[in-house]
Parts: structure tokens; sequence; C-alpha cells
């Protein structure tokens, strides 16, 4: 019988590409984006300056931020059709299914949609930036039977679509929490969704469908839709004391606890105390502190027990909730920050494509004759 070629399943440490966009530095416990250190840069800087690097290389001057700013600003409106698929859709859908839904619609009715070439995939990526904001909250008001509200055009782009879901000014420090959160959202190499996103540029699919790829991925709770999962089991665990019995059942069962481990990470995402002190922030500011101290709790719980330390979906979901954000805009704010990530790969594989296109090793029957119809 033929060796075995050896694999990895989940393709655990394997090198399936080439990328100057980011990588982790695992010494310093860094995630480094296009050689800048993301947490710093979180510290003094707004999401659309990260978008910017993101998409062409370098962080923008003022005057390309002030720039890509109008832009985006500019394009926050939706087609006619995509903001009646968001009016009939029914209310009961995944908000996830919604917004992907929506972006493959995007795709149909965008001016440039059969051209590939760098310079449209990133004009087309701008576009996408400024809508999937205005797509996510409208499509939660539309469920909840509220008309959309218009976007602000004096509004930066945490703030604007903090009001867009429910047409008030937003506070300071919830601004300042969802920017965080958007900054430190927005790429982290060979992620699933990415690759997901990679694999479709790479057979010279356009942006929409690469990016339709990528929410596609990023919806499952192994992934984005951890911020999600996270947020509905703290509240089922609904008080700090109920914590570690809840955890201890649940590890007993062999549950997994959602918003904890990464595949890189083993001692700690980096990101995750940047996002704590934003949750912190917003407990203070709200005087909400239930949600923080059951956080704590399960964070202590699990490291005690299991030596797993939560990833930056476990701080997002509980800073959203203290700030009074609705559980399902939790993942499609996640995909409104990594478009900029996904963009990037794109035009990255588009730059030096090759299909990709690995094997497989075949596990089916072995072969046999094909019997009549008759005969089966
Ligand atoms: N709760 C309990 N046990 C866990 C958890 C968890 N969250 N994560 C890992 N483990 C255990 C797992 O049971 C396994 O134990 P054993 O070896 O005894 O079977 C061991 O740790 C290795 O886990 P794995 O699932 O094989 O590791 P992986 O690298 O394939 O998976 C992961 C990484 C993120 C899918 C996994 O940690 C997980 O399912 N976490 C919960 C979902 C989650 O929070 N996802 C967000 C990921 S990071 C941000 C993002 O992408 O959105």
């Amino acid at each position: 019988m033929a060796e075995r070629p050896e694999y990895s399943p989940g393709l655990a440490g394997v090198i399936a590409g080439e990328s100057a966009i980011s990588r982790i530095d695992f010494e310093a416990n860094r995630l480094i984006v296009r050689g800048y250190d993301l947490v710093e840069i979180t510290r003094r800087a707004v999401f659309e300056e990260v978008a910017w690097l993101l998409l062409y290389g370098e962080l923008p001057t003022a005057a390309q931020l002030g720039g890509f700013q109008d832009r985006l600003r500019a394009e926050r409106g939706l087609p006619p059709a995509v903001e009646e698929l968001l009016r009939r859709t029914p209310a009961e859908a995944q908000s996830m299914a919604v917004l992907r839904s929506a972006v493959s619609a995007l795709g149909v009715t965008d001016p440039e949609a059969r051209d590939i070439s760098r310079e449209a995939t990133l004009r087309k990526a701008e576009r996408l930036l400024a809508k999937v904001p205005t797509i996510l909250t409208a499509a939660h008001r539309c469920a909840s039977g509220l008309e959309p509200v218009p976007p602000d055009p004096e509004l930066g782009h945490a703030a604007n679509l903090l009001y867009m879901v429910d047409g008030r000014r937003p506070q300071e420090h919830a601004v300042r929490a969802v920017d965080v959160a958007l900054m430190l959202y927005s790429e982290h190499g060979f992620n699933a969704s990415s690759f997901a996103a990679r694999v479709a540029a790479s057979t010279l699919a356009d942006l929409h469908a690469a990016v339709t790829a990528g929410i596609a991925a990023l919806m499952g709770p192994l992934h984005g839709g951890a911020n999600e999962a996270a947020m509905e089991m703290m509240l089922e665990i609904g008080e700090p004391e109920r914590a570690r019995p809840w955890v201890l059942e649940a590890l007993a069962q062999k549950r997994k606890i959602m918003g904890f481990g990464h595949r890189e990470y083993k001692s700690g995402d980096s990101r995750v105390p940047a996002v704590t002190e934003e949750g912190r922030r917003v407990a203070a500011a709200t005087g909400e502190s239930r949600w923080q101290r059951i956080a704590d709790a399960v964070e202590a719980t699990m490291l005690s027990e299991k030596g797993i330390f939560p990833n930056v979906d476990f701080p997002v979901a509980w800073t959203f909730y203290t700030m009074g954000l609705p559980i399902p805009l939790y993942t499609p704010i996640f995909v409104a920050s990594r478009v900029a990530g996904w963009a990037a790969h794109v035009v990255e594989q588009q730059e030096s494509n090759r299909l990709i296109r690995p094997n497989h090793i075949y596990t089916g029957p072995g072969d046999r004759p094909f019997p009549r119809l008759a005969d089966r």
C-alpha cells in the first residue's frame, strides 16, 4: 500500500502563503501590522488610519486621512436595491446571513463590479468600508420594525456607526471603545476568513465575492461568531457568583467556552488587554459593572482550570453589552472592521496570484463497478 502522506488537520502550522500585511511577534506577544504594533497604534489613532494602512501599506498623511474620511462619508448611502433587500428580509434572519447577502447584492450593483484591477479593487474596498456600517445598522433596525437612521456626515466612522443604531449622538467612551475594537479586529494574518477571501480572490473573483466568502467564514462561533456566543453565555451565567460553577459544569460536559482559546496565541491574545481597558472605562462611565465582574470570574476559572486565555472576542462581547449594543450587531461590527484586512489580502493575492488549490488524502471506498439502476 502507498505510504500515507503527512498532513495537518485544520492546516495547523501549515504555511499557506506569503504576506507582507501582518505577523505575530510571539516573543513579545505583539500583533504587528505593516511593521507597526497594532495595540500601540490604537492608543493614538482612529480606525480610518488603520484601514488606510491596510489598504495602501503606509500610515496616511493628514491630507490623505482627511480625503479618505471625506470619501467614506460620501459613500455611506446604500443603493435602493440593497435597502429594499434589507426591508424585505424576515425579521428572524441571522444578522450575519443578512449582511452576507447584502454585501453580495452590493457587488451586483457596484459600478466597477467586473473590474478586478488593483485601482478598482481599492476603490471598491473604500465603498465597502463606508457602506457596511450602514447595512448592519439598517438591517438591525428593519428587523426591529424601525426605519433605518440615515448616516450623519458630521460624525467620524465609529461615532456614525453607533449613531445609526439608535439615532442618538453617542457618548465619547462608547465611540472610543468601538473605535478600538474596529482597529483591533481589522487584520490577523491567515485566519479562516482572510484565507477564505484569498481562496476566492485566487480564482480571479472580484472583491465583493471574496468579502462575501470572508463573511461566510467569519460567521461561525469558532471564529467571529464567538463574540455573540460569548455574550449569550454570560447572559446565561447571569451573576458573578454563578460564573465559576457554571464554567466548571460546562468544562465537565466537555463544552467549549466561547471567547477563549486561539490557534496561534497559547499564552494570551495581545489584543485582550486594550479592549478590557476600554470595557472597564465603559463600565465606570455607565455604572454597570455586572458583565465585567462575570467576565473576570470566567477568565479566572478558565485560567486556573484549563490554562486557557480569553481571545479578543471575549472582552469585546461584554464591553459592547455594557454600552447597550444589541448582540446581533457584534459579529457584523467585526465585519465592518475586517473588510479592511480582507481587502488588503485580496489585493496582495491578486498581485502575485497563483490559484489556491491544495490536495487531500482520499478516505472513501475502493473502486467499484457501476451497477444499472434496476440492480441497485
Ligand atoms: N473552551 C474549552 N476548551 C478549549 C477551548 C475553549 N474555548 N479552546 C480550546 N480548548 C481545548 C480543547 O478542548 C482542546 O483540548 P483537548 O486537547 O483536551 O481536546 C485543546 O484546548 C485544543 O483546542 P482545539 O480546539 O483543538 O484548538 P484549535 O487551535 O483547533 O482551536 C479555537 C482554536 C479558537 C477554534 C478554539 O480555542 C475554540 O473553539 N475557542 C472557542 C471559540 C472562540 O472563541 N473563537 C474565537 C477565536 S479568536 C478570534 C476570532 O477569530 O474571532
